[in-house]
């Protein structure tokens, strides 16, 4: 992991210097780049066209008047708008140049050193520098050779003390990616029951897992049927943490998708792209990274997670089109589609956490990469809020705005439920076929059908922000852990007195 270490920048000295230039402006001199050194690069900049937009990087080498074997100027943009966002995307696209550099340690010597900027450029950094290439075995040389990052500030114990949170909330964000990037030969229901586990019981969570005998006996026949024609067992993981002062009050409630892998069954998905399919438990992924984050900062909240672990393979002992199961509610359900499980593994899995967690959670909030259609929609950028209750909405919008986990209130309606009334059962898991199917917005009133009676809940469709073809300010490219910010500001915002 990148060792981040504050310090003034006049006390620091290392083989590369990352000094800041407002757009339009010239280099801010500073104890580390002294005012000739930075008349000298504002010359310079012009050919490198820099415009010190925020993010924006110039590198030069051999500096006069600066120890540095090299410098690299970074744009700060329009600094009366820098926010804690911008801050974070700075030191995010800082880490992404400094990555490509055969330099072991930079120092980052920020204008504005004020506690809670370097928190947050270290912040931004820590999130981009993640990496997943445990399974390359070769070209040691391309990866990326920066240790160590000093970064500069005046308030070195107030830096400190504010990055730790964030670097407990990394932690828990890089689980959430690891989990789902990992292929699924390695990461299937059972191991990652136990990868819960292991995360989590450390921390006081309390880790129960069910297998398929348990799920028989309470009748989650939803959950099971998606499960019934993979040789892997299916799991249902209960996480329990209390962390309010009163033990007993009832606790915030996270339901996550865990489809290990989807070839959608029997409905079976055309060969391109089925790889992406590994990271379908990318619900569950954040759910479990969520109480791994709450629990390490030891919030002061209640909370239960629940995740439904399958896999959707299609076999002899697969479930067919036109099955008709019949869930733990008591609701029965035709299947149209066995390639719109994710939302018959959270039937079961949403009602176990409403009749079995005592007490019974005050809000429920659902993650899953439910629907292609949500990617149709918001494309990778945005991902999908579904609510039956606006306050819980707003504060879910919130809490999107401060971390830039970025969402989008859908409707829904009667109109819209109703296109799942089946002719056979209580509910069907599809619309019918058609441009008329908006196919996010039926999937999330199948899931409104297993929420009782009004309970507040909300349902975030995150298939298209769960993964990244390209590097972000603080996503590298691959899995996101989308959600594990927002969750934690969730909770900080509203829940943590
Ligand atoms: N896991 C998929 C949704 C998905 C698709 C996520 C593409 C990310 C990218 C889900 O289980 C699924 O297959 N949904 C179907 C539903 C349809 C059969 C009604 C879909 O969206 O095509
Ligand atoms: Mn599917
Ligand atoms: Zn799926």
């Amino acid at each position: 992991m990148l060792d981040i270490r504050f310090a003034p920048a006049s006390a620091t000295t290392a083989e590369t210097l990352v000094v800041f230039a407002p757009e339009g402006g010239a280099p801010l001199a500073s104890a580390a780049l002294p005012q000739a050194a930075a008349d000298r690069l504002k010359t310079l900049l012009p050919a490198e066209e820099f415009k010190g937009k925020r993010g924006d990087t110039a590198v030069f080498a051999g500096l006069e008047g600066v120890t540095a074997k090299r410098v690299i100027v970074a744009g700060l943009g329009d600094v009366a708008k820098l926010d804690t966002l911008g801050w974070q995307e700075i030191g995010g696209k800082v880490y992404g140049r400094l990555a490509g550099l055969p330099t072991v340690e930079a120092l980052l010597a920020l204008p504005d050193a004020a506690a809670e900027a370097a928190a947050n450029v270290a912040y931004g950094a820590l999130l981009r520098s993640y990496r997943f290439d445990k399974y390359k075995t070769k070209d040691a040389d391309k990866k990326p050779k920066l240790k160590t990052l000093h970064v500069g500030t005046t308030d070195t114990t107030g830096a400190t003390e504010r990055f730790r949170t964030a670097q407990t909330l990394a932690n828990a964000v890089f689980l959430a990616r690891t989990l789902q990037n990992e292929p699924a030969n390695i990461i299937y229901p059972k191991s990652l029951a136990e990868a819960a586990r292991d995360a989590l019981t450390p921390h006081g969570v309390k880790v129960t897992i069910l297998g398929e005998d348990a799920m028989r006996k309470l009748g989650m026949g939803s959950l099971l049927g998606v499960g019934q024609g993979s040789a892997n067992e299916s799991q249902l993981v209960v996480m329990e943490y209390h962390g309010a002062d009163d033990q007993n009050a009832a606790p915030l409630g996270f339901v996550g998708k865990g489809v290990t892998f989807d070839t959608g069954g029997i409905s079976i998905k055309s060969a391109g792209g089925m790889e992406d399919m590994k990271w379908d438990m990318g619900g569950s992924a954040v759910v479990i990274a969520t109480m791994l984050n709450l629990a390490s900062r030891k919030a002061k909240v209640n909370a239960v997670g629940v995740v439904g672990l399958v896999e959707n393979m299609p076999s002899s002992t697969a479930q067919r089109p036109g099955d008709i199961v019949t869930s733990m509610s008591g609701q029965t359900i035709e299947v149209l589609n066995t390639d719109a499980e994710g939302r018959l593994v959270l039937a079961d899995a949403l009602w176990y956490c409403q009749k079995n967690i005592s007490p019974a959670p005050r809000l429920i909030i659902d993650l899953a990469t439910l629907t292609g259609a949500i990617v149709v929609a918001l494309g990778d950028i945005t991902a999908g809020l579904f609510s039956n209750t606006d306050d819980l909405a707003r504060q879910l919008e919130h809490a999107s705005r401060t971390t830039g986990e970025a969402l989008w209130r859908m409707p829904m309606g009667p109109d819209y439920d109703k296109l799942i009334d089946s002719d056979w059962a209580d509910v069907k898991n599809i619309g019918d076929a058609g441009r008329l199917n908006p196919g996010s917005i039926t999937a999330a009133h199948f899931l409104e059908r297993f929420i009782d009676g009004g309970l507040p809940w909300a349902h975030l469709d995150i298939a298209g922000v769960t993964w990244t073809k390209k590097d972000l300010p603080t996503v590298p490219k691959g899995c996101t852990g989308w959600g594990v910010r927002l969750l934690d500001a969730f909770v900080r915002e509203n829940f943590e007195g």
